[in-house]
């Protein structure tokens, strides 16, 4: 077996101030919260979500990680890149009928040593299973299990170390990130000092109580809101208005993607117009990644050529 040690990546934390005549006119600032790393795909919460995943299967002497994801998934790029910069070993179960090599996600992930494993989508809704969970560790003994997103009390844990609320300007009165299985937001939870809102970018009933799982005490259950109005026709799927907001945001040198951060961010403006935030609000929101899924919506031709360039920052001079 190899030792896994957590080898500090080095990560470039940014704050980015958006300006937008709609936030002056309603006096709510906003600042957008970005950690970026030399491997892409472990930008955003992604390294947070996986650092103390390295540390337990170091401490249980474990040969990799086992985890679970979509053909196109953030988390599945982030597991397989993760595990290759430590040496470790990952194995993928995926929601798929066939394994197409030409998925950009899927071949950076075999690329990396990733082993692959598809799962129709009858068999995937077992994932959290307890029976299925515990018939895998028997099959893979020698592995980590890490769930789907990476949302376990270690994901929220590593989530919990940023410090959010300290903007540029002052403290910040909310937080905000997108919500999806649900560990970013309860780590960002754990370790606020301020209003924390998550704002959902899947239709999934169980998910305020899987927050509430990853929650440390009931005295931070008061601070946080999950918005639901935003995840549209269902995850993955976006509108256009929601990628005519990423293009005006890329103009601003903000890049975001549709699936995630865009309708999330999207969601905070329609908030704010809706004046949701009372005047002299600062919000941080938290930019969680997720570019490398650009490659995937254009490889389906979800978005076009000129889209992916201008949404990737590759348009730009
Ligand atoms: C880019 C991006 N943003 C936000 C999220 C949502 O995070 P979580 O699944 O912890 O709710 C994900 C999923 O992990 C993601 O890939």
């Amino acid at each position: 077996m190899q030792s896994a040690e957590i080898t500090a990546l080095p990560v470039v934390a940014r704050w980015q101030p958006i300006h937008q005549p709609l936030l002056l006119q309603r006096q709510v600032e906003l600042w957008v919260y970005q950690l970026n790393t030399a491997i892409p795909q472990l930008s955003g919460n992604k390294w947070l979500k996986l650092k103390y995943h390295i540390a337990q299967a170091q401490q249980a002497q474990k040969a990799g990680f086992l985890t679970f994801g979509g053909a196109f998934s953030n988390h599945l790029a982030a597991v397989a890149a993760m595990c290759r910069y430590h040496g470790l070993k990952s194995l993928a179960y995926v929601r798929a009928d066939q394994l197409d090599n030409h998925n950009p996600t899927l071949a950076f992930c075999l690329q990396q040593g990733m082993q692959i494993q598809l799962l129709s989508r009858e068999q995937y809704r077992l994932r959290n299973d307890a029976g299925f969970l515990q018939q895998l560790q028997q099959q893979h003994q020698h592995f980590l299990i890490v769930p789907e997103g990476g949302s376990s009390v270690a994901g929220a844990s590593g989530v919990a170390e940023l410090e959010l609320d300290l903007t540029p300007n002052g403290k910040a009165s909310h937080i905000i990130c997108a919500a999806a299985s649900g560990g970013t937001l309860a780590g960002i939870i754990n370790g606020a000092g301020c209003k924390v809102l998550g704002i959902a970018v899947v239709k999934d009933p169980s998910l305020p109580a899987r927050i509430s799982q990853l929650l440390h005490s009931s005295n931070n259950q008061q601070n946080w809101s999950l918005n639901t109005d935003f995840c549209g026709a269902g995850y993955a799927r976006f509108d256009d208005s929601v990628l005519q907001f990423c293009r005006e945001m890329a103009q601003q040198q903000l890049y975001l993607e549709p699936i995630y951060t865009g309708k999330a961010l999207a969601g905070v403006f329609a908030l704010i117009k809706q004046g949701y935030f009372p005047p002299g609000s600062r919000l941080s929101f938290f930019h969680t990644g997720g570019l490398q899924g650009l490659a995937g919506l254009h490889y389906r031709k979800l978005i076009t050529n000129a889209d992916f360039a201008l949404l990737s920052g590759l348009a730009a001079d």
